[in-house]
């Protein structure tokens, strides 16, 4: 009986011993399954349209390069918020009090959802159009903090003035967008400025979810001469929609990307996204290797090049100018 207590205390005290060396080596929390040396990134994107994937997969082939391959150096968890505001904040959630390494975050809504939940962990954003104007960092050169990444800048301006060669008879312009994405209303803005300097009218079709797309592009048909839709992932999601609406109105669409002129957009000045990837893929790299973020500046991808939907424009009956064409990658 004596010897039984005393068997009992003894394991009783062995398993606090235990638990206290969990507690001391970090066992006892999520990073549990990690293999020692083995980094945790996360990866966050708002939605899965073809041009955040191609983002997505040229990060990791980057990465890969870089010397950091999933499942060996590196653990990679990959999370999409379907578009859902509230799974952004879960998954942002769940990455700031897991243990991660690093979280990677791909468009505006994802990145402004971890920049809200983590000042420990870098995160390093991707392909946000307006890194000041959407919260993410205070400056662009040497931003300070744990946040830096790449942003893909693009100009309404000169998108608009590709318009305004391929159909210069518009007067009246749709622009169809996600009222809330911070990163569309930094090219609203320039779309407006750019109207009121040339004499167009700009009607506005805003839209907070995609399942709203078709009804915002049918709403502009009869008030419109071309719809202008800025790099907006909703409206991006949707893009084969708008681009049927319009087909059948015979309206040009311009738009904010090359992704958005494949699935049957007009015509965009665009910058191409597998670079925009690898070049957030290196910054990736950096980090993992030590560098702190906050000493990374922000880079804007610059070379922009003109898309056409040679199908598109056939169908609307507009004919592209030669130069143009000549000058152009073509869908
Ligand atoms: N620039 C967008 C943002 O800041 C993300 C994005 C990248 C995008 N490529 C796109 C949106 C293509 C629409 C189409 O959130």
């Amino acid at each position: 009986m004596k010897l039984l207590k005393r068997k009992k205390s003894l394991s009783l005290l062995l398993v606090f011993l235990l638990m206290a060396v969990m507690v001391l080596t970090g066992c006892a929390d999520e990073s549990a399954g990690n293999e020692e040396g083995v980094k945790k990134i996360g990866i966050i994107q708002i939605v899965e349209h073809p041009s955040l994937n191609t983002i997505r997969e040229a990060i990791i082939a980057q990465l890969e390069q870089e010397g950091f391959k999933d499942g060996e150096n590196i653990e990679i968890d990959y999370h999409s918020a379907q578009g859902d505001p509230s799974n952004l904040k879960t998954i942002s959630q769940r990455f700031a009090t897991g243990n991660y390494d690093l979280i990677i975050a791909i468009a505006t809504p994802s990145a402004q959802a971890v920049v809200g939940e983590t000042k420990e962990i870098p995160i390093i954003f991707s392909a946000c159009t307006d890194p000041i104007g959407s919260g993410l960092v205070e400056r662009l050169e040497n931003p300070g903090g744990n946040v830096t990444g790449t942003s893909d800048a693009v100009s309404a301006e000169k998108i608009m003035s590709l318009a305004m060669q391929i159909t210069p008879e518009i007067k009246t312009i749709g622009a169809l967008y996600n009222g809330g994405e911070t990163n569309s209303q930094a090219v609203i803005k320039e779309l407006k400025s750019f109207a009121s300097k040339h004499g167009l009218t700009v009607v506005e079709a805003t839209v907070s979810n995609t399942a709203e797309v078709q009804q915002a592009a049918l709403s502009l048909v009869s008030k419109v001469d071309a719809i202008f839709s800025p790099i907006d992932n909703t409206v991006a999601s949707a893009m084969p929609v708008v681009a049927d609406v319009a087909r059948q109105a015979k309206l040009p669409v311009y738009v904010g990307a090359d992704s958005m002129v494949k699935d049957g957009g007009l015509a965009t000045y665009g910058i191409n996204y597998e670079a925009l990837g690898r070049e957030t893929g290196k910054m990736a790299g950096q980090v993992l290797s030590g560098v702190d973020p906050g000493e990374i500046s922000v880079l804007t991808i610059e070379d922009v090049q003109i898309y056409i939907n040679q199908e598109t424009a056939a169908q609307i009956g507009v004919e592209i100018p030669a130069d143009i064409l000549a000058e152009a990658n073509l869908f």
